[in-house]
Order: C-alpha cells, then structure tokens, then sequence
C-alpha cells in the first residue's frame, strides 16, 4: 500500500486514511492523498507503464487501493488525445483535444468515481450519496451498481435530461430539488446522519481527486512527459484542475517531470464565474456567485470548497480565469463538430471559446501547445443545443 496518510490541504494537518471521513477535522477543508512516491516508483516507472492496460488502474500505485484489492471499474481511462487542425485560428498553433466522452456514462466523471466507488466499499460504506450537476450522478450510479452498493443522487430540477434519466436506469435513487447544487449539497449534509449516507461530494470526499489526477498523468504519457504551454479546463467544483497540478507534483518528485507548468486557466460560464471574478479581484476564496444560470451545466457551481485551491493554482502557474456566455459555447461546439468530428460538451466548448478570447488578447503565441480538456459528450445536452439553436 503506497498511500501513507491525507493531509489537510489548507492546514496539513493529517488523518488515517484506514477510515471512512470527508473533510479535515479542524478546519473543515478537504483532505489529500499523500503517496509514498518513492516506494511507487520502485515498480511505476515510464517504461513499465508501456505494457500495462488501457485504463486509469495503469497508474495503481499512485492511487490509494491496497494491492490485493480489486477496484470498482468499467474500464474508466485511457481516452484519446486528439489533434485539432482544422479549426479556425489554429494553424499557428499546436491544439490537442484530451476527449473524455469516451470514459464509461460519457464523461470524466468516471475517473473519480471508480477510484472514489472503490475506496468508499474497500472501507465499508454500504450507501453512498451525491450532489450533481449531472454527469458525477451518472458515474456514481454505475460504479455504486458495479459494486453492488446503493446510489442516492440529488440533482437541481433542471439537470439535462439524459442525466436524470440515466441515473435512474442505473438503479440509483433519484431526488429533484429546486435549486442549484449547493441546494442537493445542503440536502444530503442534513440527511446523511440518519441515513446512513456516506457523503460522496467531490473534495469533500478525499480520493475523487485521485482518480482525477489520472487526467495529467495521462496527459504527460500521451505527449511524451512534455507538458503543454497551455491547459484550458472547464471548472465547477475544480476537482480536476486540482487533480492534473496535483500529478504534475506528483511525477515532478518521481522525476519523471521537471519545474516547469503550463499555464493553467479555468473557463466558467458567465453565468456562473464565482473563480473569474474572485481571479480577476485578487480574492484568495470567491464568494457566492448570486443568481447563476448557464446551459453547461457542469459549470452551474455557485460556491466550491475549492476555490481556494484553484485560485493558487491559476496564480502559480501564470494561468488565469475567462467566461464564456452560453450563446459562444453552443456556437462553438457546432463549429468543433463539423471540423473535427466530435459532439462536445457546452463545457468543453467553452474552453474552444475561451482559446479564442487569450488569442486575441495576445496571451497565447504562436507555435505554443495547447490542451483542452472536452470533460464530456454533447449527447446529453439535447435540450440546450435543440434550444439554443431555435431547431
Ligand atoms: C462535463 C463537465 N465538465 C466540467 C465539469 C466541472 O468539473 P470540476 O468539478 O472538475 O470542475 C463538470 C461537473 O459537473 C462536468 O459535468
Ligand atoms: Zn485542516
């Protein structure tokens, strides 16, 4: 077992990670993983990762299952990073497009929730209960299904369609509130005691953002351990923005990797940029941002727990924060579906549309690398781009 123990992310102070716990008991911020790199990388190396499988259990000794344990999987991992050249504006660029619809229920959701399915069973959990946007509703349920355990998924009553309707085949038990996440996330902090819920929001669950980290590690395999110059990703509660610098960190101290970070940015939606406002105000946290509203609906996350940990990060790297409004995005992903033949996501889209607001403003060069992150399939958003389109 290479996991030693989580570490507070905002105090450091540590905990078991022999128990099932959500946030730090003293301060109530979320808990890290903290990998024993050195006995990892005994047996992980960038050679022997070569004839191992196609999936995100490639990287097990990073990630906290004890050996013998058999993780919760649906073959999560290992999607494509794909070129993009013919979009418009990128001829002087080189953009690759990190696909994640290609994850089991379409979306990079999978990666947490199998490592966070896996834990949560390993540990004894029996009920296990979320607050989403959507697509981390869909990945608990399946996984939760997988490991013969109950799923309880709260969504805002608005969720695309196909989110709750999946959910719902996958044999979860589906609850609709009137509200925003925050609202499904106060919803299950009230009755999970009683319950017997165990309380699956992301960071304030410890190993989602594990699985998550899969996405830079991966990304660091597929481009041959040389990071990009820019990351693009769409945040809501930022769980993978954290997980990617936390690989990044990670294979720095195994040396697979040296100092140097792309610049990272998080696009929001207009509607909803508690991170671009709190970025652009100098603000260490955000505040609650008041009436949000937006078709992508990953990013409808008013108030994160990490917020602080994505502001350090956007800062550190030299990266920032830019919102796109919903019209842009649904633009946007007709114009990446024709020229490179994938259905995105708004989120994703959102992140074409932001590549084109730093191109403009002179904040990219030419000839630099690029990645953007489509977090997920376009298949779920009927309604907003039926709408959206007046068809
Ligand atoms: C498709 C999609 N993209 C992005 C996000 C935001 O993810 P994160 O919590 O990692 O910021 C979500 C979250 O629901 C999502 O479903
Ligand atoms: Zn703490």
């Amino acid at each position: 077992m290479f996991l030693k123990r989580l570490e507070c992310s905002a105090c450091g102070l540590g905990h078991e990670w022999s128990r099932l716990q959500n946030l730090c008991r003293s301060c109530n911020r979320p808990l890290f993983a903290i990998v024993d790199l050195a006995a990892a990388s005994r047996t992980l190396t960038r050679e022997t990762l070569r004839a191992r499988e196609k999936s995100l259990w490639r990287y097990r000794e990073v990630l906290p299952l004890p050996p013998d344990v058999e993780p919760v999987s649906l073959g999560e991992g290992g999607t494509p990073l794909l070129r993009a050249s013919r979009t418009c504006g990128t001829d002087d660029i080189e953009l690759w497009i990190k696909d994640e619809s290609l994850n089991p229920t379409q979306s990079f959701k999978a990666r947490g929730m199998s490592v966070a399915v896996s834990m949560a069973k390993y540990l004894g959990a029996t009920k296990l209960a979320v607050p989403s946007a959507g697509n981390a509703g869909g990945a608990l349920a399946a996984y939760a299904a997988r490991a013969g355990m109950e799923a309880h998924v709260f969504m805002p009553r608005d969720t695309p369609r196909a989110n709750v309707v999946e959910c719902r085949e996958l044999g979860a038990h589906v609850t609709l509130i009137d509200g925003l996440i925050t609202d499904c996330a106060a919803e299950i902090a009230r009755r999970k005691a009683n319950e017997g819920w165990f309380d699956m929001s992301t960071l304030k669950e410890p190993y989602r953002v594990e699985g998550k980290k899969t996405l830079g590690y991966e990304l660091a395999e597929q481009l041959n351990w040389q990071l990009p110059d820019v990351i693009l990703y769409p945040a809501g509660g930022g769980t993978g923005l954290i997980g990617i610098w936390k690989a990044f960190e990670e294979m720095e101290t195994i040396g697979w990797i040296g100092k140097n970070r792309p610049r990272m940015f998080a696009v929001q939606a207009a509607g909803c940029a508690p991170i671009v406002r709190a970025f652009e105000a100098g603000e260490k946290s955000a505040a609650e941002f008041q009436d949000a509203h937006t078709v992508a609906s990953g990013l409808r996350v008013p108030k994160a727990i990490g917020d602080f940990l994505m502001l350090k990060i956007l800062r550190e790297s030299n990266g920032g924060a830019i919102a796109v409004d919903d019209q842009e995005m649904i633009r946007v992903a007709r114009e990446i579906g024709a020229n490179e033949g994938l259905f995105i996501c708004p989120e994703g889209a959102a992140c074409f549309a932001a590549l084109k607001v730093l191109r403009s403003a002179g904040k990219i060069a030419s000839g630099e690398r690029i990645v953007i992150f489509n977090t997920g399939s376009g298949i779920k958003y009927l309604e907003a781009y039926d709408r959206e389109l007046g068809q």
